[in-house]
């Protein structure tokens, strides 16, 4: 199977909603900064934002029938000669078939310090609610491979950020976003480099 585009690893985004992390990849690709090349963009969600933001950027997208069935996912990614998953804001588990098809290949970004306020339920503005009902002095980001369980794999790159007295989940969530805008793609390269790329 050929893994690579040119010297480029081909990566493929999984996506559910609005997409900023997305943009902010596509960003650095087109800076040349991306060890690897953003070739596709997969959605459970026919609606989400990150397609608009795919189309208009040329990336070829599809929306996936049933995200549970592993074998739609294998096929797909192994027609588009896939080296890396980019999770995005992708809020369906990976089914295990697919996690060990793609092992330490598929990465996710979580807007937390894991393994604190991660796993089931743990996701958009909650995580920072629970962040500030806890009482904890930092926060932070992590980018992290993704095995069967939420929010559990081998951790790759964190990013801590300070909780400041007056913060509310909403000030917390813009001010984790944009340091996941400014690691996410750093953490892609250092995988990419660990694998040789
Ligand atoms: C981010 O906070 C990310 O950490 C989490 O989902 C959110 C997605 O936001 N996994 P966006 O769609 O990239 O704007």
């Amino acid at each position: 199977m050929l893994l690579c585009c040119g010297e480029k690893k081909r990566i493929a985004v999984f996506v559910s909603g609005k997409g900023s992390n997305f943009s902010a990849l596509l960003l650095r690709q087109k800076l040349g900064l991306l060890k690897g090349k953003i070739v596709l963009c997969v959605s459970d969600n026919p609606h989400a934002f990150a397609l608009d933001i795919a189309k208009k950027n040329k990336i070829e997208t599809n929306v996936l029938s049933d995200p549970s069935n592993a074998d739609e996912i294998i096929s797909l990614l192994d027609k588009h000669n896939i080296f890396l998953v980019v999770l995005a804001g992708y809020i369906k588990m990976i089914p295990s078939k697919v996690v060990e098809h793609y092992k330490r290949r598929i990465v996710n970004i979580h807007p937390a310090l894991l393994p604190s306020f991660g796993g089931k339920g743990f996701y958009g503005i909650r995580v920072h609610e629970a962040v500030i009902k806890a009482g904890v002095k930092e926060t932070g980001v992590t980018v992290h491979f993704v095995d069967e369980i939420y929010d559990h794999g081998p951790v790759i790159m964190q990013s801590k950020i300070k909780v400041k007295p007056k913060d509310t989940p909403q000030t917390l969530q813009k001010r984790v976003l944009k340091v996941e805008h400014s690691i996410y793609w750093k953490a892609i390269n250092k995988v990419l480099s660990e694998k040789g790329c």
